[in-house]
């Protein structure tokens, strides 16, 4: 998590003086977000902090030149994101550097989302619906369906990085689009950071090896065990505080708990197909997004009768 800077409101309110009502969020993994409120709406501001330029350290740079790399790319395919509404859009602010305590930030808006990530949902123990979790499984393949047509897989699908829109009718968000590599460009691992977050992540992703034949199926099993953890209050084959190697080894050799064993309540159907998606082996989990959609809204479809 980063640190979050003194007087931080303050500093921001200097730089940003259209920018009224500055509320901090979050300090999330890469980034501070704040909510905000300009003449037109409420955004979310993000800054991204940056190694000071100084530096010299080649390593050092190196990620720099990574994280820097990784956020234009976030951003360009945010900006071609504006069609769907799975996504989250950027707001019209321009992006730029900033520095706030002599410390140099990139800044960022998005639209603001209101309602709460399905981290802290379950968390709160909330125990979703059928209708929930077909809707989540939906909006989310949409998402991982538009990336894919942009050649790029997300990498870091998980419970934080997806919001429910506040409301009635169930609405989820993909945030994050940060990890999205485009798989024509260079492997982001060379300096050795590993993208997305070790408990989600594929098989397939933890094979350096395999990188760069990644594709939407690795996101596809990320969403799988986001929906069972969603569904279950708890993720379904590792305990908290589990080590680095027992993950690992539980994602490369622990069998998934089945949706249903766990949901008895849940469509049958619902269940086999939410598990075929943490199929150990890439090819034995859907990867046609159109025909799995269809399928789910039938689903939700009779069970509305
Ligand atoms: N556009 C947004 N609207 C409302 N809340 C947001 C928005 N973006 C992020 N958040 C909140 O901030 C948290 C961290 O944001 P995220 O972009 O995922 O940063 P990080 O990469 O540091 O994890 C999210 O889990 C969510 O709770
Ligand atoms: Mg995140």
């Amino acid at each position: 998590m980063i640190q979050r800077p003194r007087n931080d409101l303050i500093l921001i309110k200097r730089v940003f003086p259209s920018f009224d009502e500055i509320e901090f969020i979050k300090a999330g993994a890469q980034r501070l977000v704040y909510k905000i409120k300009d003449k037109e709406a409420v955004w979310v501001l993000k800054l991204v902090q940056l190694k000071q330029d100084n530096q010299d350290e080649s390593q050092g740079k190196g990620v720099q030149r990574q994280i820097e790399g990784r956020l234009e790319r976030e951003l360009r395919i945010q900006r071609e994101a504006r069609t769907v509404n799975t996504i989250v859009h950027l707001g019209p602010h321009p992006v730029k550097r900033v520095l706030l305590a002599k410390l140099p930030y990139f800044s960022y808006t998005e639209q603001y989302l209101d309602g709460n990530d399905l981290r802290a949902l379950i968390r709160d123990n909330v125990k979703p619906s059928f209708n929930e979790l077909a809707n989540l499984t939906l909006h989310i393949l949409e998402a991982i369906g538009f990336l894919w047509q942009k050649r790029c897989v997300h990498r870091d699908i998980k419970p934080g990085n997806i919001m429910r829109i506040q409301g009635r009718k169930a609405r989820y968000v993909l945030l994050d689009i940060g990890y999205a590599l485009a798989l024509s460009e260079d492997s982001l691992s060379k300096n050795g950071l590993i993208p997305g977050t070790l408990k989600y992540m594929s098989p397939e992703q933890l094979d350096v090896k395999r990188k760069r034949s990644l594709d939407l199926r690795s996101d596809i099993y990320s969403l799988g065990i986001t929906v069972l953890e969603y569904a279950c209050g708890k993720h379904p084959y590792i305990q908290d505080g589990d080590t680095t190697t027992n993950i690992t080894r539980a994602i490369l050799y622990t069998r998934c708990p089945t949706l249903k064993s766990q949901r008895n309540d849940l469509s049958s159907d619902f269940c086999s197909l939410v598990d075929t998606f943490v199929n150990k082996q890439p090819h034995l989990r859907p990867a046609r997004i159109g025909q799995v959609r269809q399928e789910i809204s039938n689903l939700v479809k009779t069970h509305r009768r």
